[in-house]
């Protein structure tokens, strides 16, 4: 007899994206209505699709990677106009907290991340409706939509000569990898560094460890077709924790004398997220986390590892303030100092959004750009 008999038996039953009509209705205080011309999938979509995260609101509206042009401005928005090139940001920035007046800090306390809410600032409703019944927003972005209503705080204004199906991969995941590398984990010249996830975000992050002139970038990562794709990114050597019986911080302390002196998680595995703080080194290693965990993880090790002078860190976006300093990545990209086209592996229509969720479920490309008018 099967242990699950005549047990309750919680399972995956994945529905694909459906596509609808909708209705947007017009920004109020301090929003804005963005027409999308591009957006691309993130781990994280997928992540609160497959409804690991928190709790799940039913029916939303995915999406928080994009590119696009305002369409209008509620009341009291001065910074944007009409027609102006943006980059929505699932965490803003109000410009007036103690953490936007804050150098060290991005977590605004209006506008940062916030996976639960649904509905606007403003007046606690959603701007999407179909049939008059509302229908959910998702980290206050919500680009799945040829229209969509955000905070101005999320906005980041750009330059108008930027491509916006390029610069798209700025408004969540490269961002986030490369600012993770070079404003928080922050290696020296000469040191060794190790990546582990080789997606689109683990990626921006060894381009992160490249720029900063590190000498050993060392990629970790379960998919083995991985490996090939990320020797254009300046991983200098790889370690698939499949070919080893022993945990990976160890075959990593043996590879680098002890421990890497940086480390950067991008998977969203808690056993990785463990063994990326292990393997650096002891006195001076700092480990950064960046994957998003499932709801019930914890993270476990002995505190030794830390009085030994090891550091863990974590950040959202890179630690970047959406509004101040994206316009300065994109023209990082626009004086070609950051390459944006080899993390942009697949294309599709809206109409077929579905397969940018198979590729990244596959383990297939980095990232898929969908492009909203065909
Ligand atoms: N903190 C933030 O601001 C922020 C922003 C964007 C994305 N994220 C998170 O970053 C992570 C990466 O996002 P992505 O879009 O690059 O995802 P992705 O799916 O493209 O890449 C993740 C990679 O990690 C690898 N991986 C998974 N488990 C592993 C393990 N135990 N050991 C080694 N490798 C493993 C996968 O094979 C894959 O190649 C996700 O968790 C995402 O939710 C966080
Ligand atoms: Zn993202
Ligand atoms: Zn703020």
């Amino acid at each position: 007899m099967s242990s699950t008999q005549g047990q309750v038996i919680r399972c995956k039953a994945g529905k694909p994206l459906v596509i609808e009509e909708v209705e947007v209705a017009p920004p109020q205080k301090m929003e804005v209505r963005l027409k999308i011309l591009f957006t691309s999938l993130c781990h994280t979509d997928v992540y609160f699709w497959e409804a690991k995260g928190q709790t799940p609101l039913f029916p939303r509206i995915f999406g928080h990677e994009a590119g696009g042009i305002v369409e209008s401005v509620g009341e009291g928005v001065t910074d944007l106009k009409p027609g102006d090139h943006v980059l929505p940001v699932f965490t803003g920035e109000c410009k007036e907290c103690r953490h936007c007046k804050s150098a060290e800090s991005n977590m605004c306390d209006l506008l940062r991340i916030n996976t639960d809410r649904g509905v606007m600032i403003e007046d606690g409703k959603t701007r999407f409706s179909k049939n008059g019944k509302p229908i959910y927003h998702f980290l206050g972005t919500s680009t799945f939509s040829e229209y969509t209503v955000v905070h101005v705080g999320c906005v980041a204004k750009i330059n108008p000569a930027a491509p916006l199906d390029k610069v798209c991969v700025l408004s969540c995941g490269i961002s986030t990898g490369l600012g993770a590398t070079l404003n928080v984990a922050k290696p020296t010249k000469g040191s060794t560094v190790a990546i582990f996830g080789l997606g689109a975000v683990g990626l921006a992050a060894a381009e992160g460890a490249r720029i900063a002139g590190a000498s050993r970038i060392i990629g970790i990562d379960l998919n083995p077709s991985r490996f090939n794709e990320a020797k254009k990114f300046g991983i200098t050597e790889f370690v698939n924790p499949k070919d080893h019986d022993k945990p990976i911080q160890e075959v990593l302390a043996e590879m680098t004398d002890g421990g890497v002196d940086r480390s950067v998680e991008c998977t969203g595995n808690i056993n990785a997220m463990i063994s990326a703080f292990e393997c650096v080194h002891d006195g001076w290693g700092v480990a950064v986390l960046v994957g998003v965990p499932n709801k019930d993880d914890a993270f476990k090790t002995h505190p030794v590892n830390v009085l030994n002078e090891r550091t863990l860190k974590g950040t959202f976006f890179g630690n970047y303030k959406p509004r101040s300093d994206i316009p300065s990545v994109v023209e990082k990209y626009m004086n070609k100092e950051l390459e944006l086209e080899k993390f942009i592996t697949h294309q599709v229509p809206f109409s077929e959004i579905n397969k940018a969720f198979e590729y990244m479920l596959g383990g297939e490309g980095l990232r898929c750009m969908i492009s909203m008018e065909n």
